[in-house]
Order: C-alpha cells, then sequence, then structure tokens
C-alpha cells in the first residue's frame, strides 16, 4: 500500500485519460467558437454567498455537497470551492458590466467542479464540465439552440444516440401555486418522508422532486407536474422551444417530473441520459434557463441560459458502448546508436527533428543498440534513425520499423524523407 493516495472521489487522469479528456475539451472548445461563445475562466473558488444565493441555500448541492474553505477567512469573507460554473460566471457578469455589451453575451469555460458527494461510478467529488451560457436573452429560440449544441457535442464526441429529456418549470408567476399544491401533496404523505425530506417540505417542497432517495423517487412517480400548471406565458415560451427543437430535427423526451438540482431554474430545464439509463448520476449533461440569477447575485433583471456537460460521465458512455480510447502519439522517429559517447549526436538530430514540429526521441542511456530498437519497436515509432559511423559522412541508417527496410540518409534530408513517410502513412492507413 502506499502511503499516500489521491483522496477519496479523486482520481488522477493518467496520459492515455488525459489525452482523452483533451480530446472532449478541444471539440467544446471548438464548438463554443463556431456557435459565437467565447471562453472565460473563473476561479476555482468563490465567496460562499455566489453559491448559498445563486444555486441555492436549500439544495443538495449547497447544503450537503459544498467544499467549503474552513476556517480562512479575511473581511468577514468566507469561501468555497466550485461546485458548478454557472454562479461564477454570472458573477463575472455582473461585476465586469457585461449587461452594457451586446446581449446575448455568450460565454464558455471547462474545468474542474467540486461536490462532496458520496463517490460511487460516475460521481466523483472533483469531476470536469464543459459549460455555456448565453446571458441576456429571454429566448425561446435561443433555448432551442442552445440544446442543439449540446446534442451536437455528443454527436461529435461520438456518443451514441443520447436522450433529451426536457420540462418546463414555470417562473415567478406560475410556480408559487404550484409549490403549494405539491406540499400540500407531500404532508398528505408525511409518514412516508424520511427525515430530511420532511425537514425541507416547509423550506423548498420543489427540492423533494429532485431527492435520490427511493421511497421519494417512487412517491414522486405520482405527484402533481409543474407542466400542466404553467401560466400562459410560460405555456407560450415552452410551446416556443418545441416548435423550435421541432424545427431543428432535434429529438426529446417530455419529462414533466423534471425540475433539477440548483434553485435558479426557470421555464425551460433538460438534461441528457445515455439512450435506455436513467439515474441521477448517469446524466451527461444537463441545463436550462435562469431568468431571475443575474438579478440574485446583484445586477439588473436579465435573463439566461445554459448547459453543464459532465466530461468524466461522457468518457464512461464512450466506453460503455465500446467506443476505442485516443491512441498514443507515437514517435516518427527514435534516434539511436550503439556508441554509449554518442549522446550529444543523437541528441542533436532528434533536436532538429523537433524544431521541425516532428515527435522525436533520442536514445540518451547507456543500453546496448540492440535493446534500444526493441524499446523503438514496442513503443510504435515509425522510424529508427541509426547513428553510426556514416555520420562522419552526414548520414545516417534511416529504418523503418513498420516496413522492415533499412537505407542511408543524409541528415541534411532527414526531415523531408520523414515528413514524407509521414504524409504517405496518414494516407495509406488513415490513422
Ligand atoms: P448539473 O446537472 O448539476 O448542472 O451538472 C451538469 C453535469 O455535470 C451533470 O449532468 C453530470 O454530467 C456532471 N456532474 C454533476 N455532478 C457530478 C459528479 N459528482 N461527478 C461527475 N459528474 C458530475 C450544473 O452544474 C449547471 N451549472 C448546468 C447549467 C449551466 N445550467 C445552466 N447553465
Amino acid at each position: 500500500m502506499p502511503t499516500f493516495r489521491a483522496p477519496r472521489g479523486t482520481r488522477d487522469l493518467l496520459p492515455l485519460e488525459r489525452a482523452a479528456f483533451i480530446r472532449l475539451e478541444r471539440i467544446g472548445a471548438e464548438l463554443a467558437n463556431r456557435y459565437g461563445y467565447r471562453p472565460i475562466e473563473t476561479p476555482l473558488f468563490e465567496q460562499v454567498g455566489v453559491f448559498e444565493r445563486g444555486v441555492g441555500a436549500v439544495t443538495d448541492i449547497v447544503e450537503k455537497e459544498l467544499f467549503r474553505l474552513a476556517p480562512r477567512t479575511e473581511d468577514g469573507e468566507t469561501w468555497a470551492l466550485r461546485p458548478e460554473p454557472t454562479a461564477g460566471i454570472v458573477r463575472a457578469y455582473v461585476q465586469h458590466g457585461m449587461q452594457t455589451l451586446p446581449q446575448p453575451v455568450k460565454l464558455t469555460m471547462t474545468g474542474p467542479m467540486f461536490r462532496y458527494d458520496r463517490p460511487q461510478a460516475g460521481r466523483y467529488r472533483e469531476f470536469w464540465q464543459f459549460d455555456i451560457e448565453a446571458i441576456g436573452d429571454p429566448g425561446p429560440a435561443i433555448d432551442a439552440e442552445v440544446i442543439e449544441l449540446a446534442t451536437r457535442f455528443y454527436r461529435e464526441a461520438g456518443v451514441v444516440d443520447p436522450e433529451i429529456n426536457l420540462n418546463s418549470i414555470g417562473d415567478a408567476a406560475c410556480r408559487p401555486a404550484y409549490i403549494a399544491e405539491l406540499a400540500e401533496f407531500y404532508r398528505g404523505q408525511i409518514d412516508r418522508l424520511p427525515a430530511l425530506e420532511r425537514d425541507r417540505l416547509e423550506r423548498s417542497p420543489l427540492r423533494l422532486l429532485d431527492s435520490k432517495d427511493a421511497v421519494m423517487v417512487e412517491l414522486n412517480a405520482t405527484a402533481p407536474a409543474i407542466t400542466d400548471r404553467l401560466c400562459d406565458a410560460c405555456a407560450e415560451h415552452f410551446a416556443g422551444v418545441r416548435a423550435h427543437l421541432d424545427a431543428l430535427g432535434v429529438g426529446y423526451r417530455l419529462d414533466p417530473h423534471l425540475v433539477r438540482g440548483l434553485d435558479y431554474y426557470t421555464r425551460t430545464a433538460f438534461e441528457i441520459y445515455p439512450r435506455g439509463v436513467a439515474g441521477q448520476q448517469s446524466a451527461l449533461g444537463g441545463g436550462g434557463r435562469y431568468d431571475g440569477l443575474v438579478e440574485l447575485l446583484g445586477g439588473k433583471p436579465t435573463p439566461g441560459i445554459g448547459f453543464g456537460l459532465g466530461l468524466d460521465r461522457i468518457l464512461l458512455a464512450l466506453e460503455a458502448q465500446g467506443t476505442p480510447p485516443v491512441s498514443e502519439p507515437g514517435y516518427a522517429a527514435v534516434v539511436v546508436g550503439a556508441d554509449p559517447a554518442g549522446t550529444a549526436d543523437r541528441l542533436k538530430i532528434a533536436t532538429m527533428l523537433r524544431a521541425a514540429g516532428l515527435v522525436a526521441r533520442a536514445e540518451l542511456g547507456q543500453r546496448k543498440l540492440g535493446k534500444q530498437l526493441e524499446s523503438a519497436a514496442k513503443e510504435r515509432a515509425h522510424f529508427a534513425l541509426i547513428v553510426g559511423d556514416e555520420l562522419r559522412d552526414g548520414q545516417v541508417q534511416l529504418k523503418d520499423l513498420e516496413a522492415g527496410t533499412q537505407k542511408l540518409v543524409a541528415v541534411d534530408d532527414l526531415v523531408r524523407e520523414l515528413e514524407r513517410a509521414q504524409a504517405s502513412h496518414h494516407h495509406g492507413s488513415g490513422r
């Protein structure tokens, strides 16, 4: 047993997995750019109030899962690691007066989030999200655009046929009456409610709909649904979202019990699952509209919508469907040689190749030439460059490890020779 291990619920992303993450990050960054979202970076921690007010004090995320940074305080401030990106991005929108920019302001961020949750498959205490936010457009057309962007991410990442669950959870006009009705429903079942939910019932009845407790999941199937109780404005908005999704050919499933686990949502709410899989810890992403959040965090009333996709979960889904992970980058050439004193010559040649943009490594150890060639082959290097006596005439042996052929090449011609081989290789094998 090693003395130290990564903290429970976290994990090291070893090179192959990190490369798979980088691939997803690139897909996200490229896609966000294509849709006009600009990158932003906010701190990994914020004043606790940003999350208490933004995400909501009576949510699992704030009540149970917030990593509070204690006990250091400064001017009475206390901080917490960000459990999600939206509250911090909206805080930045308000702080930097972005309401004076052309609206909507479209922002994207990718990075780690922290929730002190019970670790299990697909549920980590540190996990990664790709997030986009469009702030300043009331919709409904942009709601559909945002959902379509989410589906395109999955498609480009290679997730087969993800399922979008869609709902509208109303607004300040229609939700209070619904919440009162919901509270009444739960009060009628008070004996069945677990202690935490009973406690929450009077503070935030909507949260009970989002409970992961098995008893609650069963109970919630029969709870009144907000969708049937939307005010005219919300119903019209929701119809608009669906009409735009239909026009774009984006499929979805209506889920009248979908409420999401964060308090800032109004109207449009959605979650994405691998097809045929339910359960909170398999959601590949989620998002929705938050028309009250900017004001909650001290700005002028401003509508907004966005989503966050869990990169860890997307990789799990790709693995589950049998999609091969990214392959390790191969060396174009490994520079080897029998002379233990030849390291400077080998390093010079590798340096020249790298300067030309080729992936190369020089043998810097004292191994026998045979062992060096064996390693190069094991690393699936395309070529071995064998540096020997011919170097006096400015030449090295170029050994094609895949074809098994070998020829003398002038050092001055190496870059051109390797580039040509690489080009035809890419064409030939489609790699
Ligand atoms: P969320 O549903 O809490 O929404 O999280 C979004 C996604 O992050 C989830 O669907 C899931 O894929 C991933 N995720 C959440 N918790 C974990 C965890 N413990 N381990 C692994 N993955 C996890 C939000 O965070 C909102 N900020 C989304 C949003 C943006 N709404 C509007 N704008």
